[in-house]
């Protein structure tokens, strides 16, 4: 079973950008956290960033066939974004969105998710964790036969 984990504009910058919203971790390090956590459950995580939102269509519409599920933190394009919300809505796969802030307890314009009406589920607000959180559902829902 493979899982995309895709990280949008800026989440490259992680553990030196704004680390009291978003935590000392690097993009690397939560990434590395994935792939073990990825190994104990039996799954493949193919992890993926690009500053560019077309990159990151290109890389859903090549990666997504052969794909069982996708965590997506869009970065900034979850505001305005309706190309990415097309292109996630275009493969019939489970989608969770996450985000490592509290989306609803920041700026007004940071509330609006676009991206939220084509996902499964979203969680924000738990850091790091929150990636592990959609990996943890994703293999249990898409493989019950694990007992989890
Ligand atoms: C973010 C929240 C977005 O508003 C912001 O633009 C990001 C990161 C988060 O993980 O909390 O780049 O998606």
């Amino acid at each position: 079973m493979k899982i995309l984990v895709i990280n949008g504009p800026n989440l490259n910058m992680l553990g030196r950008r704004q680390v009291t919203i978003y935590g000392p971790q690097t993009l690397e390090d939560i990434g590395n956290l994935l792939q073990k956590r990825a190994g104990e459950l039996g799954v493949e995580v193919t992890f993926y960033q690009s500053n560019s939102e077309g990159d990151i269509i290109d890389f859903i519409q090549r990666e997504a066939p052969s794909a069982q599920g996708i965590i997506i933190n869009p970065g900034a394009l979850t505001h305005y974004s309706f190309s990415l919300r097309d292109a996630l809505a275009t493969f019939d796969l489970p989608v969770i969105e996450v985000h490592l802030s509290n989306i609803y307890a920041r700026e007004e314009w940071r509330a609006r998710s676009v991206i939220a009406p084509a996902v499964k589920g979203q969680i924000s607000g738990l850091g790091w964790r929150g990636y592990m959180a959609a990996l943890d559902v994703l293999a249990a829902e898409l493989a019950p036969e694990t007992g989890r």
